[in-house]
This record gives structure tokens, sequence and C-alpha cells, in this order.
């Protein structure tokens, strides 16, 4: 089914951007687990529009509403659903986009793929407001992890040519954790005020600006995924482009490595500190062969440009086929990148998991 991941926790998330709600349906998840709502909220508040000058003005409370699954704040192993409603929808902003697709949203490929069925307003299915539901997933998978001394941690990489430093290699739990405290998701809070003035720039334009997110993973045991085409990258992977404006996933040295030799890109193995076997670089990203080795799980994903801008653009008319100027009126974000940290984590606590489960490690 689409919009759904996972194997063991399978995940589904339900709902348009202006429809009445949007939300999520777990199932398998372990039975007994406590649920620390005021931590669940915390980590939706990360994601939420409004927040700042740097984000939409569309104001939503997002607090999800759980009709099953949960007792007590306690998992009770039957299907989990929560709900969040949605209060503050202008559907009728939209209402020229049926005849005029927004270039690079899928108004046009759901109007091909739906024959014109499809409830596109705030991007409908495919808005980035379906990523609060996955959040709700994310922010319970994560504490069940973190349970099992399994940290999951993000922070922006990039917007625009404006780089954070990357995570050292071996990152911690209190990094990952005064990095979630921030308004501004950095690790070199310098840098981050560059990115805002990035950010701030494209915006005075009526433009938007991309980023790069970058996630890590520490406390996984060597041994967790499988070859070929079920394995630890390939999960992420497909579930990572499930979010909305994520173009490009990639591990460890990603893209860069393959403009080094094998001398620069592959990591020595070395015993640490602990007498464990570790590597002394990780240009692997924690995984060999799509199996975890240990060492700090790291991924990143390439958030493109908001495609909603406030400069004319260039559409068709689908009705007349005709060419068509487009103005988007109504709200823009000129950067999603800083608003899909905690998304991304979510996605990737909530992969993690699966794995754990379908392994037998929980
Ligand atoms: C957290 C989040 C918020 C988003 N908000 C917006 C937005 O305000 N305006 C917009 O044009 N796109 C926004 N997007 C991106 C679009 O939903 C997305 O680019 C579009 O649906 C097309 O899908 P694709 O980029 O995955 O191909 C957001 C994405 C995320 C992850």
């Amino acid at each position: 089914m689409s919009s759904e991941f996972g194997c063991k926790v399978k995940i589904s998330i339900f709902g348009q951007s202006h429809g009445r709600a949007v939300g999520v349906i777990i199932n398998g998840l372990p039975a007994g687990e406590n649920i620390d709502m005021d931590e669940l909220y915390r980590f939706m508040a990360r994601r939420r529009p409004g927040k700042n000058a740097l984000s939409t003005s569309r104001s939503e409370a997002d607090l999800p509403v759980f009709l099953s699954g949960i007792k007590d704040n306690k998992t009770c192993g039957t299907p989990l659903c929560a709900v969040i409603y949605n209060s503050d929808a202008r559907s009728s902003d939209y209402d020229e986009f049926l005849d005029k697709p927004r270039p690079s949203h899928a108004d046009y490929t759901a109007y091909i793929k739906w024959q014109g069925s499809a409830d596109m307003a705030g991007g409908g299915h495919f808005s980035g407001r379906l990523t609060a539901p996955l959040c709700i997933a994310g922010a319970i998978a994560s504490q069940i992890l973190k349970r099992r001394g399994i940290f999951v941690g993000v922070h922006l990489a990039s917007v625009g040519s404006v780089r954070d430093n990357a995570f050292p290699l071996f990152p911690g739990k209190e990094l990952f954790e005064a990095i979630s405290r921030k308004e501004f998701p950095v690790i070199d809070d310098e840098k981050g005020a560059l990115m805002q003035a990035v950010i701030a720039n494209a915006a005075a334009a009526s433009d938007s600006v991309g980023g790069i997110i970058e996630c890590a993973a520490i406390g996984l045991p060597a041994g967790l995924g499988s070859p070929m085409f079920d394995g630890m990258e390939n999960k992420l992977a497909a579930a990572l482009f499930g979010i909305p404006a994520v173009k490009g996933v990639e591990f460890g040295s990603g893209f860069n490595g393959s403009l080094l030799r094998g001398s620069e890109n592959n990591d020595p193995f070395c015993i640490g500190t602990s007498g464990s076997i570790e590597t002394a670089a990780n240009n692997s990203g924690g995984i060999l062969g799509g199996i975890t080795n240990g060492m700090p799980l790291i991924l990143r994903t390439a958030i493109k440009p908001t495609p909603s801008i406030g400069l004319p653009q260039q559409s068709v008319s689908l009705s007349r086929l005709e060419p068509e100027k487009l103005i988007i009126k109504g709200r823009h974000d000129p950067c999603i990148a800083h608003r899909a940290v905690p998304v991304v984590e979510a996605v990737t606590a909530a992969v993690l998991l699966d794995l754990f489960i379908e392994e037998g490690e929980i």
C-alpha cells in the first residue's frame, strides 16, 4: 500500500492538508512501552510551522489525539491510531491550481494519476503537513529505542553553500539532545546565523533555498541488516524518500566519496578504547554490505528549495493547453530544510525500530 512503510512495525500515514485531519496508524509496536507525552509534544514542536520569521505563517497547534493503542500512556500492543485535526486551512488559496499546476509540486502528477479527483488543496496528501503524523511515529520509536541505548541525532548540515560542522567520528547523545533544544538546529551557531541570513535573503527576493540534513544513530550493534535489496541503506532510503522535498539520500562519504581514492575512503580497522573493533574513519557511515558494523550510522538527505515561491512562474492551463503565468499568493516558506530536520530523525528512528524488532533484538 502507498503511504505505508515498515515490516514488523507498519506505519501508515493518512489525510490531506486541508481535510478534516491528518494522522498515523502504527501496527506492531511492542506492548507495555511507556510513552512520555511531554517528550512526544516537544519532538513535534520542533517541526511545527509558525515558530519564527523563517517559517510559514500557517499556525497549527499540532496536538495529536490518540484514538487507540495507548492506555495510561503505555502502548497496549493493539494498533495505535493518532490524529491531528486541521484548524487553520484556507482552501480557496488553492482553487487556481486545479487547472494551473504549480511548478515542482505534485499538482500535475496527481492530476494525471487520479484524473482530477485528488483533493490537492494545500498540497493535499503531498503536503509537508503529512510529516506531523510521521513525527508522532518517530517520537514513539525514538523513546522505545532510547530505552535500549540507541540514540538518533540530526542537524542542518547546510543551507545554500553555508555548511555546519559535520558530526564528529563518535557523536554523543548529549550533542543530539543539545541540538534538538535549539530554535535553529545546527552544531555551530555562527554557521546557523549565516544560514538564516541566506534564508532571509531568499525571502527578500520572494525566492527559496534548500539544504542538507545530516543524521546519526549511535548504540547500534554490529550485524543489523541484510545484503543486497533488504539492507540497512535500502530500508532507510526507501522511507526517507517518502518525506516531501527529499531529493537525495547518501550514507557515509556518499557522493563525495566517489571523488576520493580507495586509500582515502577506506576505513582502517582498529581496536577501540573499550577493546571492541572499530574503524579509525567512518566513510562507510556505519554500514558495510547493507549490515551495520557497530560504528555510528551516518546519512544525509538533500531537501530541495521550497517549490512555492512568490516570484511569477510559468505554468500551463490543463483544460486549454495554453501557457499561463502563475503567481502563488498565500503563504510561502523560504526554506523547509530546518523544519524537515526532526522529520528525518523521526523516519530514521522508525526504520531502526522496525529492523530491531524484525531481527529479534526487542
Ligand atoms: C516539513 C515540510 C514542510 C513543507 N512545507 C512546504 C511549504 O510550505 N511550501 C511548499 O511549497 N512546499 C513545502 N514542502 C514540500 C512539498 O510538500 C513538496 O516539495 C511537494 O509536495 C512535491 O513533492 P516532492 O518535492 O517530494 O517531489 C514541505 C516539505 C516538508 C518536509
